[in-house]
């Protein structure tokens, strides 16, 4: 397999290795569970597929824990299993990218345990950011820094000193000013490209480094480069790691940040030819259903994109996000989200109408699907699973959930184990005889189950099918977006080559000329017309007449995009 930007036009299907099937009995996912269930992802059509972390962790924060870099936890299988997958994955056209996960490792990494045998200001405390505290007898944290999953980002050891967690206390921050964790990376890297494995996804890319002699947050937030984040040594490991993943030809290595950095001039760095090759572009995930909303995401992702030179990566799904279906269910907040907090727009709870957030999520992925750029997709979300709000208290495990002290629901909803088949005993996600799946999946979640919806020609499924494997027909790969001067204001409207595609966002059903109408070539809601909350696509090739005798003003070949 060559071609060496096939990332940037590919779909890419998230695995979340524990919920997506159960090879062995114990109730978790597992790599031959899902190597037995790869043709899902062939039938479904993507090009490639990111698995979450699955190496040695004691799973406090489900891998994102890292005890052994360079072997795989064997809940999930061996290193050999997923040199296999990899093989069987390659030989079915699919790409396969793990998950990079730097900023931190376990507190069960021999690295932390030597850090705590060996004395203050020894090489193996260097290792991490560990200082004194401050007050009386050091009992106060070195700084005012915040965990992200909540309280404060310091613990104290046993002999009195702080370590630093930017999230759970089971995950200390590597020092990334030491030579010896920048030469550990690189090996971890060279290891799993030797072994096959595509490129990776960075977890918390823009963390790393944090401010040197690390100062205390302002308390009035007024700051203007956050002492934990994104701190311009960063570029420079970038630029490493693209040298090494350079060296692989003809099939260079790739890499996809998690960045949450603030506009395009903090992301160009990153983005640049000689670091990562792709950012997510979150600003559309965090976005309510709204026209604007959405409109303004799209049009400033591309124009990142363009300035930057690096094909847009959209979602609209991912482990740490409530699924999409439940967002858009519920009644959309249209006030700024806190651009400190933008997560939380994104994990709401309230009531949620089920039909309207299962129409809108339908429609928003033929959004998706249309735009330039690639997509990735969250296991489950091609089955139009709603997040699981009602999980019992005590089967809930995310950190988030467990430091906010159960204030915060967290991200078991969006993690529950998949149904594969509705009439089976835990619908196919695991061995009935084995042990109980990891999270209990509802009873209602067979009515979601694969092979329910494959026969369904309506189901989600069918549309996800049809539209990742039919998109490249419609919208030619490559082709620019230009958007058209539709005249509801809640529609979107753009053409890509050939290809147009519609969104209402409105609480209106609309009608349709009879020339589009007969040229649909996919479409997420209702016949007849543009539903509200409901996508077409069109392949403008078969209007009669052309897009010019539709009545709307529709811009020629090249020019500024109408909607403004
Ligand atoms: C991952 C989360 C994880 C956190 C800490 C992220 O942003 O996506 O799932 O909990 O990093 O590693």
């Amino acid at each position: 397999m060559t071609n060496d930007s096939w990332w940037s036009d590919a779909v890419v299907y998230q695995v979340y290795l524990r919920s997506f099937a159960d090879g062995d009995g114990d109730g978790v996912g597992d790599l031959a569970g899902l190597r037995a269930r790869l043709g899902h992802l062939v039938d479904l059509g993507v090009d490639a597929l990111w698995l979450n972390p699955c190496y040695v962790s004691p799973q406090r924060d489900h891998g994102y824990d890292i005890a052994d870099y360079f072997a795989i936890d064997p809940t999930y299988g061996t290193t050999d299993d997923l040199v296999d997958l990899v093989a069987e994955a390659h030989r079915l056209g699919l790409r396969v990218l793990l998950d990079l996960v730097p900023n931190h490792c376990s507190t069960e990494h021999p690295w932390f345990r030597e850090a705590l045998a060996a004395p203050v200001g020894s090489p193996q405390r260097g290792r991490f950011v560990i200082r004194d505290g401050r007050g009386p007898d050091g009992a106060l944290p070195p700084n005012n820094w915040q965990s992200v999953f909540g309280g404060p980002a310091w613990t104290r050891l046993a002999d009195g000193q702080w370590y630093l967690h930017s999230f759970d206390a089971s995950q200390p921050d590597f020092n990334w000013r030491d030579a010896s964790v920048r030469a550990y990376f690189e090996d971890v890297l060279r290891f799993w490209f030797g072994l096959g494995v595509d490129g990776f996804r960075i977890d918390v890319a823009h963390g790393l480094v944090v401010a040197e002699h690390l100062p205390d947050l302002p308390t009035d937030g007024a700051v203007d480069r956050h002492p934990m984040w994104d701190q311009p040594e960063v570029h420079e490991i970038y630029r490493t790691w693209r040298r090494i993943a350079q060296e692989y030809r003809p099939d260079p290595k790739y890499f996809i940040g998690e960045l949450w950095v603030d506009g395009t001039e903090r992301l160009r760095p990153y983005l640049a030819p000689d670091e990562l090759h792709q950012a997510f572009c979150f600003d559309l995930l965090v976005q309510p259903w709204d026209a604007d909303r959405l409109a303004g995401a799209v049009r400033s992702g591309l124009a990142t994109a363009d300035d930057l030179g690096a094909p847009a990566a959209w979602t609209l799904n991912n482990h740490d996000v409530h699924r999409v279906v439940s967002r858009y269910g519920q009644v959309q907040d249209l006030s700024a989200p806190d651009p400190q907090d933008l997560l939380a727009a994104a994990r709401r709870t309230g009531p949620v109408d089920l039909a309207v957030g299962a129409a809108r999520a339908r429609a928003a992925v033929m959004l998706l699907l249309a735009l330039p750029g690639s997509v990735y997709l969250y296991q489950g979300e091609e089955l139009g699973l709603p997040e699981v709000l009602d999980l019992p208290d005590d089967v809930r495990q995310d950190p988030i959930w467990v430091r906010s002290g159960g204030r915060e629901l967290g991200r078991d909803g969006c993690r529950v184990p998949l149904p594969w088949r509705a009439d089976a005993p835990r619908l196919g996600f695991s061995d009935p005889t084995g042990a109980a799946p990891w999270l209990p999946t509802p009873d209602w979640f067979a009515g979601y189950a694969v092979d329910r919806q494959a026969r369904d020609d309506g189901s989600f499924l069918a549309l996800y099918r049809r539209l990742v494997r039919g998109r490249r027909e419609v919208f030619a790969p490559g082709a620019p977006l230009r958007w058209v001067d539709h005249p509801d204001p809640d529609v979107l409207a753009f053409t890509r080559g050939a290809g147009l595609c519609l969104v209402n966002v409105g609480g209106d059903d609309l009608p349709l000329a009879p020339a589009l109408e007969q040229a649909i070539v996919a479409r997420s809601g209702a016949a007849g017309g543009l539903v509200r909350d409901s996508a077409v696509w069109i392949d403008t090739a078969r209007v009669p007449g052309g897009l010019r005798s539709v009545a709307w003003d529709v811009p020629s070949g090249a020019g500024a995009p109408a909607r403004a």
